[in-house]
C-alpha cells in the first residue's frame, strides 16, 4: 500500500487520536500536532488520554512502531502530504456555533501549510464553513486541495467504526474529492461522494436524528410516568416483533459534545427556524427538572442526602463534557440536604467518590449513566433509574 506521511491538527484529542492511530496501523505515518502538552506527552508515552475501546493495546503498538509521534504545536505540518483539521467546534454563551478555533487554528498554522497539500476539515461545521476554509486559505496565499469529510463515529467505538462506517468525503474540485477518497480508503472501501454543503449538512442531520429521536422517547416517558405508567414496558409492547418501531430509544439523559450543539448548529444556520430541534433541546435539557420536581414532590428532599451514579455523558465513558448528571447534580444541591457523586471512570472530577461510600451515604439513588458495572448493583434504598440498568422499571 501506498504510504502517506498525514498531520492530523487536533490529533490528540477524541477524534484526531483514534483516527490517527487508524491511520498508523494501517501503515500511514501520523504526526499529531496539538496544543495540549499534557496530552502529547501522555500519547508519546503511549498511554490513553481517555477511554476509548481496543486503544489501550493499539496506542503503544503504533507509538512503537515509529508510524504514530504526537508533536506539541504546528511545526510539523509542513512535511504532511495531507492535513486533518479535528479541532473542537463548541457553540458559544448564545448557542450560535464558535468556528473561531478552527479558523484561529489555521492562521496560526499558515505559514507551514504547503501549496499542493490536501487539508481534509474533518471538524463538525455548518453549512459553508468549507467554502469559508477555501477561501481563508486562498487569502492567506496558500494553494490547498480542500475536502470535508465529516467523522461519524460514537465516541468510545471509533477504532471499531472508522472502518466499519462508509466515508463520506466531499470536495469543490475532482482532485480533492479524489484525494480524500484515496485517503479514506485506507479505513473502508465505502466512501460516500457529496458536495461540501451537502456533506456539512449530512454530518449535522446524523447527530440531530439521533438527538430528535431521544427527545422522542423521553417525553413519551414523561407522559406515561404522569400517568403513572411504567414506559419501559410499554415500550417493550411497542417493539417486540414489531419491526416498524424497533428503534425506538428508551428514556434517559441525552447530552454529551455533540447531539446538542450539533443540534443548535442547524438552527443557528437556518435563522433559528428550527422547530424541532429546538423542542428536542427543551425536552432532553428539561429532563433533570423533570426528574427532580418528580422527586420533591415525593420525598422530602431537604432531609435526604441524594447519590447520583455515573457522571460520564453516556455509559462506559469516561467523558463529562455537557454531560446533565451535572445539571441534575446542580438542581438537586438546591433542594436536597446533600449531594454525593461517584462514576467508575471519571478521573477529571475531585468531588467524585468511591461507589460503595456513595451507596452507604445516600437515602435515595439516581442512576444518571447507564454504566454496565450498575446492573448488579443491590440498592437498599429507593432508585430512580431512567435507564432501567438494575431493571427496576423507570418509574418515578
Ligand atoms: N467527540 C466525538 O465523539 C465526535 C464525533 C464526531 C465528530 N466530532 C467533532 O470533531 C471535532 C473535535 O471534537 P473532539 O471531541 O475530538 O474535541 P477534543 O476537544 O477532544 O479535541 C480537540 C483537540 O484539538 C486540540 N486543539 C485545540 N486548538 C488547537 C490548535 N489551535 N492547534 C492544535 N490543536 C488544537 C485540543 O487540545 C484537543 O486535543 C468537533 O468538531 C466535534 O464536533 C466529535
Amino acid at each position: 500500500m501506498f504510504e502517506r506521511n498525514v498531520a492530523i491538527l487536533g490529533g490528540c484529542g477524541h477524534v484526531g487520536l483514534p483516527l490517527g492511530m487508524a491511520f498508523a496501523d494501517h501503515g500511514q505515518t501520523v504526526v499529531l500536532c496539538d496544543t495540549n502538552a499534557a496530552a502529547v506527552e501522555l500519547v508519546n508515552s503511549g498511554s490513553m488520554p481517555f477511554r476509548e475501546a481496543g486503544a489501550e493495546e493499539l496506542l503503544p503498538r503504533v507509538i512503537a512502531s515509529g508510524r504514530l509521534t504526537a508533536s506539541l504545536g504546528v511545526g510539523a505540518l509542513g512535511s504532511a502530504e495531507v492535513v486533518v483539521v479535528v479541532i473542537g467546534t463548541p457553540v458559544d454563551e448564545y448557542l450560535n456555533p464558535d468556528i473561531g478555533a478552527v479558523l484561529r487554528a489555521l492562521d496560526g498554522a499558515a505559514d507551514h501549510f504547503v501549496d499542493g497539500q490536501l487539508l481534509v476539515l474533518r471538524s463538525t461545521v455548518y453549512p459553508g464553513v468549507t467554502a469559508l476554509v477555501e477561501k481563508r486559505l486562498a487569502g492567506l496565499g496558500k494553494d490547498l486541495d480542500v475536502a470535508f469529510c465529516p467523522e461519524r463515529i460514537a465516541e468510545g467505538h471509533a477504532l471499531d467504526e472508522l472502518s466499519s462506517l462508509p466515508q463520506i468525503v466531499s470536495g469543490r474540485h475532482a482532485r480533492a474529492v479524489e484525494r480524500a477518497a484515496e485517503l479514506f480508503r485506507i479505513l473502508t472501501p465505502d466512501i460516500v461522494e457529496l458536495l461540501p454543503e451537502e456533506a456539512e449538512l449530512a454530518k449535522l442531520f446524523t447527530n440531530t436524528w439521533r438527538y430528535i429521536k431521544f427527545a422522542t422517547a423521553n417525553q413519551l416517558y414523561m407522559i406515561a410516568n404522569d400517568f403513572g405508567l411504567d414506559f419501559d414496558r410499554i415500550r417493550h409492547a411497542v417493539t417486540y416483533r414489531y419491526p416498524r418501531a424497533a428503534d425506538m430509544p428508551g428514556p434517559g439523559f441525552a447530552a454529551g459534545p455533540c447531539l446538542f450543539k450539533d443540534t443548535m448548529q442547524i438552527a443557528a444556520f437556518n435563522e433559528n427556524r428550527f422547530t424541532l430541534g429546538h423542542a428536542s433541546v427543551m425536552i432532553n435539557e428539561g429532563l433533570p427538572l423533570y426528574v427532580v420536581s418528580k422527586l420533591e414532590r415525593r420525598y422530602d428532599l431537604p432531609s435526604m442526602t441524594v447519590g447520583i451514579l455515573g457522571m460520564a455523558f453516556k455509559g462506559g465513558s469516561d467523558d463529562i463534557r455537557s454531560s446533565l448528571s451535572y445539571k441534575l447534580k446542580h438542581l438537586l444541591s438546591i433542594k436536597a440536604r446533600a449531594v454525593l457523586c461517584t462514576d467508575p471512570y471519571v478521573t477529571v472530577d475531585p468531588d467524585i467518590r468511591p461507589l460503595e461510600s456513595v451507596l452507604a451515604s445516600s437515602d435515595l439513588v439516581v442512576v444518571a449513566t447507564p454504566h454496565p458495572q450498575y446492573a448488579e448493583l443491590a440498592v437498599e434504598v429507593p432508585v430512580v433509574d431512567l435507564f432501567n440498568v438494575l431493571g427496576r422499571g423507570v418509574l418515578i
